[in-house]
């Protein structure tokens, strides 16, 4: 467990006397001071390319984001010294891992540096800094998702879950899936955000890769957040199963190509489903919408069975990118944390230039999938660094596939039982930004 009050963490020395080297200040933000957060807010809005927020949007962005702990580097000198010129927020959340359990985990988001400061050293004294107050606060692990997959390797972070965006051509693709019983039905906005909640929550808790949402995200996914644009396009269905209990629910926007009624598109923002006629009765739905020819599904999971649910496989085209990025900083911590599908025992060879993870581990798995990790002086069966290991962590990406591509060094049959350890039934899937 956490031990500390984590909203409260103090600033990181290090990265205040990095950037204090270059006149600039680093605070951690009193998110209950609208004085202070309302600038904030505004500078991060820019740092991500988008428009000033009205007041309206400030309050819902104060509200929703608040709980979060939020670091700004200040340029004293700046014409505008209540903008920060680096914005991070971070958060302690829980990533489910294989075997049904969760690990704590350090969620990082908004990072961003005013663009007449960047390339100092800005987001890199902000990383480093919240990495070390990560694990000074206890936490085992920290993750993020990326707008440039180019960034956050350096500081050891790496792909641990890939999503799938989907462009479908409903006339050619055609349902052949199964047409479960249970009902369909549309629900207003409000009903809509509670739905998203609960059944995410559900299904949360169990698929390695997926997070803890938070209010503000249901929010904005069901087009009920202040100020929201375009929040009256947001459509909802949500899926009953026999008992009139809620087992899905999928939330859409549509749009008119202009010249053609019947060629509409449809944009699913979210499906979410805790059984497989929950999955299959959305899908179903979505796919056989009137007056829709065109039906955009970003990410999807790697490992959809709505591929096996259509009777011409290429008239889905899908695209495959990394999605969630994590960055192990404590190696026994997280190792003992998950199960695994098969007992063996293997001294990891970690390395990392931060520090954190840095070290030889033996890991010894039980018959029952339980792990035990402890430091070792035993030369080591496979060596790999803090970002490979972050990324096999889940079971999604393979230790023989990184060695293939020369990221972990290890003799092929040591390889072979540590891909059949760290394996998992399920793709690790995370459904979210943050
Ligand atoms: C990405 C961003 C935060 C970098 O800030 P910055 O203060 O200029 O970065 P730094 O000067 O600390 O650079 C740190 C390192 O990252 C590298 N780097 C920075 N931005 C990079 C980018 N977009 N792509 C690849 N490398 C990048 C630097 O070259 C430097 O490398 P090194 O220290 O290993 O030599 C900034 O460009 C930004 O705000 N971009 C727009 C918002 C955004 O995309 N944020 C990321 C959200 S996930």
């Amino acid at each position: 467990m956490v031990a500390r009050d984590w909203k409260n963490a103090p600033t990181d020395p290090a990265a205040a006397a990095a950037v204090a080297a270059n006149g600039l200040e680093y605070r951690v933000i009193d998110t209950a001071d609208a004085v202070v957060f309302d600038p904030y807010l505004q500078a991060e809005t820019r740092g991500f390319l988008s428009g000033e927020l009205s007041d309206e949007q400030l309050a819902g962005a104060r509200d929703g984001f608040g709980f979060r702990r939020f670091v700004g580097i200040y340029d004293p000198a700046a014409l505008d010294a209540s903008q920060p010129v680096g914005t991070v927020n971070s958060w302690v959340t829980e990533m489910g891992l294989p075997g049904g359990r969760g690990v704590p985990m350090w969620a990082i988001s908004g990072v961003s540096v005013a663009p007449t400061h960047r390339r100092k050293g800005i987001a890199r004294a902000m990383l480093e800094g919240e990495l070390r107050t990560a694990s000074e606060l206890g936490l085992s692990l920290a993750g993020l998702t990326v707008s440039e997959a180019t960034i956050y390797g350096r500081f050891g972070f790496s792909p641990a879950t890939f999503g799938t965006d989907w462009s479908i051509e409903t006339k050619r693709a055609i349902w052949t899936g199964p047409r479960p019983e249970g009902r369909l039905d549309f629900v207003d906005r409000e009903g809509l955000r509670d739905l998203l909640a609960d059944v995410h929550g559900r299904v949360r808790a169990t698929r390695p890769g997926e997070i803890e949402a938070w209010p503000g995200l249901w929010r904005r996914m069901s087009g009920t957040a202040p100020g929201q644009e375009n929040a009256r396009k947001v459509r909802g269905v949500r899926y009953a199963d026999a008992t009139g209990a809620t087992r899905g629910v999928a939330v859409y926007v549509l749009s008119d190509e202009g010249r053609d009624f019947t060629k509409h598109e449809l944009e699913l923002h979210y499906l979410v489903s805790e059984t497989p006629d929950a999955y299959a009765a959305l899908w179903r739905f979505i796919l056989e919408h009137d007056l829709v020819s065109v039906v955009k599904a970003p990410l999807r999971s790697a490992d959809e069975p709505l591929r096996w649910m259509i009777a011409d496989q290429r008239g889905a085209t899908v695209e495959t990118s990394e999605h969630g990025w994590l960055r192990i900083l404590d190696v026994p911590a997280v190792l003992t944390a998950r199960t695994y599908a098969a007992a063996g025992a293997f001294v990891l060879r970690v390395t990392d230039p931060l520090g954190f993870a840095d070290g030889s581990w033996r890991l010894e798995i039980d018959d029952t999938g339980n792990a035990i990790a402890t430091l070792s002086d035993a030369p080591p069966d496979i060596t790999l660094s803090v970002n490979a290991l972050s990324s096999v962590l889940l079971g999604g990406v393979r230790a023989s596939t990184l060695a293939a591509a020369g990221l972990v060094q290890a003799p092929p049959a040591g390889l072979a039982s540590f891909d059949a350890s760290f394996a998992t039934t399920e793709t690790p899937y995370l459904s979210l930004w943050y």
